[in-house]
């Protein structure tokens, strides 16, 4: 997995842009503006990649501390190079920062790819203060079952598309499709949260339930 998004970080960002149909950005802001910050918050970029959310944070918060993580330092290369400050190289599994660190953590299509997704959010809430926030953006199971079909074949296609155009490899985009088939739905990860210490979930659904965002609050 560490190896393939090695592969993929140079072209990650237009890979992004294009699976979302340049919604992504629109996405992620929508994600932030709901989350209630202090005017300094100390926030968590979780799975950060090149830190899209780290960059927006310290855009709208001058003040505050964005703190990225990710398991490829090759990600974390390219996010140092676009501004992020605060990098560290960790598994959302063992995360290295003591309880109650972080006002709010985000997660940027993070959670599909960590190998056992409560043990990640047990990690999450952890280090989250008590009130604090866990923002979500993710690739989701539409809850219909011929929406689903739909959805993970258009994907498959349009991985192997650009995984062709790009690398000369059509397997290398299709880990998108290929993460989601086990994963869970919208609602099922707001049960996951609930059970795991979080109130006042909230969510929205794109693109017919196959992209949702969630908000939710530390007891
Ligand atoms: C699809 S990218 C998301 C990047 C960024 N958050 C965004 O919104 O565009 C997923 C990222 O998760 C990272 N990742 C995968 N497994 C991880 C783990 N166990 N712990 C931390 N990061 C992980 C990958 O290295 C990759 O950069």
């Amino acid at each position: 997995m560490r190896a393939m998004f090695s592969t993929v970080a140079p072209r990650y960002d237009f890979i992004t842009r294009t699976f979302s149909y340049g919604m992504d950005r629109h996405w992620k802001r929508a994600g932030l503006n709901r989350a209630p910050l202090p005017d300094k918050p100390v926030i968590l970029d979780l799975a950060s990649g090149t830190g899209d959310f780290s960059l927006m944070v310290n855009q709208r918060y001058p003040g505050a501390r964005a703190v990225a993580v990710d398991i490829t330092e090759r990600m974390l290369q390219l996010a140092r190079e676009r501004g992020v400050e605060h990098t560290v190289c960790g598994d959302a599994g063992r995360l290295p920062f003591p309880d109650h660190s972080f006002d709010c953590v985000f997660v940027g299509y993070g959670l599909r790819n960590f190998p056992k997704l409560d043990v990640a959010v047990q990690e999450i809430e952890r280090v989250t203060k008590p009130g604090g926030r866990l923002v979500s953006l993710d690739f989701f199971l539409p809850a219909n079952t011929v929406m689903r079909r739909l959805y993970l074949g258009y994907l498959y296609a349009q991985g192997a598309f650009w995984g062709t155009v790009l690398h000369g490899k059509p397997r290398v985009y299709t880990y998108i499709p290929d993460s989601l088939r086990s994963f869970v739905s919208i609602d099922d990860f707001s049960s996951l949260l609930s059970r795991k210490g979080y109130q006042k979930i909230d969510t929205r659904r794109f693109i017919l339930g196959g992209i949702g965002l969630h908000w939710a609050e530390k007891r």
